[in-house]
């Protein structure tokens, strides 16, 4: 794959959506094509699915249904908008990927990194992140954040503090279960000391993949 593609993950109101925005401007700055995307989402077939998933009316849904919506949304975009992109030598910066759904589903609802990882397999269709940033946050703090910008509350949202610290739990052991690819960021600093590293990482990742 001739393109480079980058994961953000982190709890919610870790400051993600923030930083792809500045690093967006930057590489385009620098003289490359950049793709921003998000999941659930990033394709017609993917917003109407996430629609679905974090509507707060479907408070039954299980936790199978919900790993299989996210997977579901998730083979549309790799096949519809990541694979060409990276196929004609993009850089696609991602708001969460695969590893949310090892944290979310796997930790925090508890069915497990092997089932996630299994069904997932499908859906990534052979497409991996080559860097993943973990917004490194104590999702109490994040939750907050939320609050603060009055924001309406989705379904995943609503969960307790306790699924919010086996999301945060489960995203540490990702840290140290692929230390290559998986890059840590204090999400506590301030937004340029934080843009700037995020900056060091590509330019080095962009480095080394030549
Ligand atoms: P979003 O508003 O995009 O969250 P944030 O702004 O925090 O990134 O909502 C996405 C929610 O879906 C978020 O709570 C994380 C959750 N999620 C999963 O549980 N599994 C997944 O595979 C993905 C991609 C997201």
């Amino acid at each position: 794959m001739k393109g480079y593609f980058i994961t953000f993950e982190g709890p919610d109101g870790s400051g993600k959506t923030t930083q792809i925005g500045l690093l967006k401007d930057y590489l385009k700055e620098i003289g490359f094509e950049v793709v921003v995307t998000r999941e659930p989402g990033g394709t017609s077939i993917g917003e109407a699915i996430r629609e679905i998933i974090l509507d707060s009316a479907y408070g039954e849904m299980t936790p199978v249904t919900e790993m299989l919506l996210y997977a579901a949304a998730r083979a549309q975009h790799v096949d519809e908008l990541i694979k060409p992109a990276l196929e004609s030598g993009k850089i696609v910066l991602c708001d969460r990927f695969v590893d949310s759904s090892l944290a979310y589903q796997g930790f925090g609802r508890g069915l497990g990194i092997e089932l996630i990882e299994r069904v997932n397999k499908v859906a990534l269709n052979g497409i991996n992140p080559d860097m993943t940033f973990f917004f490194d946050l104590d999702p109490k703090e994040g939750l907050k954040r939320g609050q603060a910008r009055g924001e309406g509350v989705d379904r995943l949202e609503l969960e307790s503090m306790d699924f919010h610290q086996r999301v945060y739990d489960g995203f540490n052991g990702l840290c140290l279960r692929y230390p290559d690819r998986f890059k840590r960021v204090d999400a506590s600093m301030g937004i340029h000391d934080i843009h700037k590293e995020t900056i060091n990482r590509i330019l080095q990742l962009l480095k080394d993949k030549k």
